[in-house]
């Protein structure tokens, strides 16, 4: 009997857990920027299982640093330490900015959102909390909450004191104003909305630097210095959300925060961050962790298998100065989508940093055009490519390749979705 994955997954799994494709893809293996499926097809893989996998499939180091790991302990919970817990943690501490320095690891980014929002509301001692539209944090309740699309909401989706303010949208300013003459009127908003919709003293403002679920939403330079200091007038730390932006995926730095010139008061990671294991991670001030008092365990968190992959991805990340490369390559991805931008009216915005690069695939007078962006899709599997897709409407594709992505892999990229573009423009 022939291998059936759509019809077990309709059988077998939630239907709410989406796949991409008419026929679902069942992946087999991967080396560097390439997976193979089950039936051995190979496809250039241009999304990396949502941005996690930074610094390439069956990365040698990171699976030589798991092999030793796995022989020795793979379990331990947190109510004892093991050393790569102890050594991602310290290296943590060193590379983020500022006076970052204390960690929480966790399983996945939910978790570490969880962590941070009440990490917020123990040190201030408030509870509301201020997210953007078109924001992606994840799928708990509280997570789903603060999510700025009501696509990714649940009948769970109600947790009080949560409000959502402006993002920094250009292409579609809920202003109907142009940068730089808009003078940050989406940043400004914030001030208004927090003394109409809260009780005018707040715990936290969060955010992502670049907005990943949302289409990969890239603010003016000026946004966050301006909405985080009137989050901090009134009461409020800044939740950096770099579970999409961290690690260098923005290119040039490390974090996507830094391009924006604002020091959080606690970070997010998670994806990225041990190239495929399972992970997330809240990291606070001291005095921001020392707050959240009582007694609260994760019997995965700091897992060592994963804390062992960490280490390795943070080790490769440095060692082989991966912010800078991701600057370079990410430069001739977006060289070369602006020119298919140019050539072809069905790409209404190309934008992004680094290789976090978004498509916004539009039809008359910019109306989204998310049957595009899954034909789209569908074209690049067939032509051996496989890529992501967001945004509120659905109709903004990503590329997002493993890090460690070639000049050449980039160029034959570039080929396969200028070809895509061809076949999409005669259909
Ligand atoms: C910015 C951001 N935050 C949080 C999350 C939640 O992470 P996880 O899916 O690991 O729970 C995601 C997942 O896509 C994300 O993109």
């Amino acid at each position: 009997m022939p291998y059936r994955p759509k019809e077990l997954k309709e059988q077998y799994l939630y239907p709410a857990i989406r796949t991409y494709y008419d026929e679902p893809l069942v992946l087999d293996h991967g080396m560097g920027t390439r997976v193979w499926d089950i039936g051995g097809r190979d496809y250039l893989d241009f999304f990396g299982g949502i941005l996690t996998v930074s610094v390439g499939h069956s990365n040698p180091r990171v699976v030589g640093r798991m092999g030793e790991q796995l022989k020795k302990i793979i379990h331990t919970s947190t109510c004892y330490l093991n050393e790569p817990m102890l050594e991602v943690a310290e290296k943590l501490a060193k590379i983020t900015p500022g006076r970052l320095q204390k960690s929480f690891f966790l399983n996945s980014g939910t978790e570490a959102i969880e962590t941070a929002i009440v990490s917020a509301k123990a040190h201030t001692g408030r509870h509301e909390i201020i997210s953007l539209r078109h924001s992606y944090h994840g799928r708990s309740a509280v997570a789903t909450t603060l999510t700025g699309h009501a696509p990714w909401k649940t009948v769970a989706s109600t947790t009080p004191g949560i409000v959502h303010a402006h993002n920094g949208y250009c292409y579609r300013c809920p202003f109907k104003q142009t940068y730089p003459g808009c003078d940050l009127a989406c940043a400004r908003d914030l001030e208004e909305l927090i003394k109409t919709t809260t009780s005018g003293a707040v715990a936290a403002l969060i955010a992502e630097p670049i907005q990943g679920v949302g289409g990969f939403i890239t603010p003016p330079p000026e946004f966050f210095q301006i909405a985080v200091e009137i989050a901090r007038k009134y009461g409020g730390v800044f939740i950096c959300d770099e579970v999409q932006t961290g690690f260098g995926r923005t290119g040039g730095k490390l974090f996507g925060i830094e391009h924006w010139g604002v020091e959080p008061e606690i970070m997010v990671f998670a994806k990225g961050l041990a190239n495929g294991a399972a992970i997330g991670c809240t990291i606070a001030l001291p005095e921001i962790a020392d707050n959240l008092k009582g007694s609260t365990i994760s019997t995965f968190g700091g897992n060592p298998l994963s804390m062992a992959a960490a280490s390795a991805t943070i080790d490769v990340i440095l060692d082989e100065e991966i912010p800078q490369h991701v600057e370079q390559v990410g430069g001739l991805l977006m060289a070369g989508l602006r020119e298919l931008h140019a050539e072809h009216k069905f790409i209404g915005d190309v934008r992004g940093k680094g290789l976090m690069i978004g498509v916004e695939l539009v039809g008359e007078n910019k109306t989204p055009a998310p049957q595009v962006a899954v034909q789209f899709m569908e074209c690049a599997r067939e032509l051996g490519m496989l890529i992501g897709r967001g945004g509120l409407y659905g109709n903004v594709l990503r590329l997002t390749p493993p890090m460690t992505v070639k000049d050449t892999e980039v160029a034959e990229a570039l080929d396969k979705l200028g070809k895509v573009c061809d076949q999409l423009n005669q259909a």
